[in-house]
C-alpha cells in the first residue's frame, strides 16, 4: 500500500516525490514490448531487448533524426501509455483529491553523450503557460536511472518560486529540443539544492509543474529511456 498523505506532502515540501515499486513487473514489460515492435516496424529491422540501445545509438550518429522522431510519435500514443495514464489520474485524484485528466506523453531518451535530447534547466509550466495545475509522471523502462546514465535532476523546493517569467529560449539546431531557460538559472541554482532522481525498474516519480529540472548527459552505451506522463486538472 502507498501512503497518499507522505506522497502529497514530501510533493507539496519538495516539488517532487519518488514512489517506489508503483508498478506492477507487467506494466513495465508491456512498455518495452511495445517500444521493439514500434521501433522494429518503423526502423524495418528486427530489433530486441539487447540491440535496441546500439540499433537507436547508430540512427542517431547518423543523424536518422526524422526517422528516430516517427518512431518516438508513433510510440508515446501507444496502449501501456493509455493504460498507464488512467491508472496515474485514478491515483492522482487520490493523492490531491481532485479530478484528473490527460494532457500528453512522451518519453526522455538519453543517448551516450547526446545533446540533442536533453534539457538545460526548466519549468514544465513553461511549456504549458495557458494551463494552471498541471503535474508530471516519469518512470524508467529497461533499467534504472542513475547519475552516470543521465537521469534528471531538480533543485528541490525551486516549486515555491511559482512561473518563472523571464526565460531564454535555447535551441541547438532545427532538429532539437527547445529548452525555456530561466535567466536568472544561477541565483537560483545557488539557492536550491541539486538532487539527481535515481529510480529503480519499477518506481516513478511525480513532480510540479514548477520545480526546476533538467535531463544529465548519458555516460553509458546502455540508452536511458524515461516515459513521461502530463495531466492536468
Ligand atoms: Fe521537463
Amino acid at each position: 500500500m502507498i501512503n497518499l498523505s507522505s506522497i502529497k506532502k514530501k510533493f507539496n515540501n519538495d516539488g517532487y516525490v519518488v514512489i517506489k515499486n508503483f508498478f506492477l513487473e507487467n506494466e513495465i514489460n508491456k512498455f518495452e514490448n511495445s517500444l521493439i515492435s514500434v521501433y522494429s516496424k518503423t526502423l524495418k529491422m528486427k530489433i530486441d531487448k539487447k540491440n535496441v540501445h546500439k540499433v537507436i545509438s547508430e540512427n542517431e550518429k547518423e543523424k536518422n533524426y526524422d526517422l528516430l522522431y516517427d518512431c518516438y510519435k508513433k510510440y508515446k500514443n501507444t496502449l501501456p501509455f493509455k493504460k498507464v495514464s488512467k491508472k496515474l489520474s485514478l491515483v492522482s485524484k487520490k493523492i490531491f483529491n481532485k479530478k484528473f485528466k490527460i494532457l500528453n506523453s512522451g518519453m526522455a531518451i538519453g543517448i551516450k553523450n547526446s545533446t540533442r535530447t536533453a534539457y538545460n534547466w526548466h519549468q514544465e509550466h513553461s511549456y504549458y503557460k495557458r494551463l494552471q495545475d498541471t503535474i508530471h509522471y516519469q518512470f524508467p523502462i529497461f533499467g534504472s536511472t542513475s547519475k552516470n546514465n543521465g537521469t534528471m535532476s531538480v533543485l528541490v523546493k525551486s516549486h515555491k518560486l511559482g512561473i518563472i517569467k523571464k526565460l531564454k529560449n535555447i535551441k541547438h539546431s532545427k532538429k532539437s529540443i527547445n529548452t525555456y531557460l530561466p535567466t536568472s538559472i544561477n541565483k537560483f541554482k545557488k539557492k536550491f539544492k541539486e538532487k539527481f532522481i535515481v529510480m529503480k525498474r519499477r518506481d516513478v516519480c511525480l513532480f510540479h509543474e514548477d520545480i526546476i529540472h533538467k535531463t544529465n548527459k548519458n555516460k553509458l552505451k546502455k540508452i536511458r529511456f524515461v516515459p513521461i506522463i502530463r495531466l492536468k486538472s
